[in-house]
């Protein structure tokens, strides 16, 4: 049942667009973490893996404008179709290309290879050890020797109402009191109703991985990956994890 309604959680969110309007700040927040950790260079070439529905981008903008070259890549076509969609809103669809492939699978990306691949709240989906290692297998397969993995996954320390409440001091501090009351009031009650409590559902009974600092350094570690560097994001509800490849694949 939870397999079910996680599946068409993701796939209703991104059709209706409810998975956008209902994001917590502290979540767009995380995503501006992941994007002041890349690396300097106008052509990088970046792999989103588990994109969903290219939310990235929004961040990504500038960076893309500047000569970034953006591929994103997720199990399913909805999230696909809306991230191409995303790009072309944004005025960045020349540099942008999506495929839908599972993280399990060897990516069908004919020799390409990434100066900095992105898992952004993707690879804690894959519930078991065997095909987390599989995916982080997969992606080691299309980074450049000197490349970077930067990964987000919930920590054991997962909390909504943190992060609701740091969303509203976010929201507060940049659009003012206003805002935030909006959010507040009208917005955050059905994020945390519809989209944290059950993401927090599925961390508790293991359907999903939620990780100590140590189990993530443990898991990148054991796929080959050297943790350059490890921090608590999203109100203490998650880590974010850069790694480089301790030899080339
Ligand atoms: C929490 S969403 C994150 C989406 C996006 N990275 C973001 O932060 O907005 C998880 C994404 O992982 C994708 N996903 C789950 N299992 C996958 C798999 N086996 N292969 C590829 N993508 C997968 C889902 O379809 C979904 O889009």
């Amino acid at each position: 049942m939870s397999k079910f309604y996680s599946r068409n959680y993701w796939l209703v969110g991104f059709q209706s667009r409810l998975y956008d309007r209902l994001s917590p700040e502290s979540y767009f927040e995380s995503m501006r973490r992941v994007v002041a950790a890349l690396p300097d260079g106008k052509s990088l070439n970046l792999l989103d893996v588990g994109c969903g529905s290219g939310l990235l981008l929004r961040f990504l903008k500038a960076r893309i404008r500047e000569g970034m070259v953006y591929t994103g890549l997720d199990i399913l076509g909805a999230g696909v179709e809306q991230a191409l969609l995303r790009a072309q809103e944004l005025g960045i669809a020349d540099r942008v290309s999506c495929l839908q492939s599972d993280l399990t699978s060897s990516f069908p990306l004919e020799g390409q290879k990434f100066d900095v691949v992105v898992g952004h709240f993707s690879l804690y989906t894959l519930g078991s050890h065997e095909n987390r290692q599989k995916a982080l297998k997969n992606l080691k397969a299309v980074m450049k020797p000197e490349g970077l993995l930067i990964l987000e996954n919930p920590s054991a320390d997962y909390d909504a109402d943190s992060i609701i409440k740091e969303s509203i001091r976010l929201v507060r501090a940049r659009d003012g009191f206003l805002d935030s009351l909006i959010k507040r009031c009208l917005i955050y009650p059905f994020t945390k109703a519809i989209g944290l409590r059950f993401i927090q559902k599925q961390l508790r009974s293991g359907e999903w991985k939620s990780y100590t600092r140590e189990e993530f350094s443990l898991e990148m570690k054991r796929a080959d990956f050297e943790v350059q560097h490890i921090e608590e994001v999203y109100a203490g509800s998650a880590f974010l994890v850069i790694g480089k490849l301790k030899c080339a694949p």
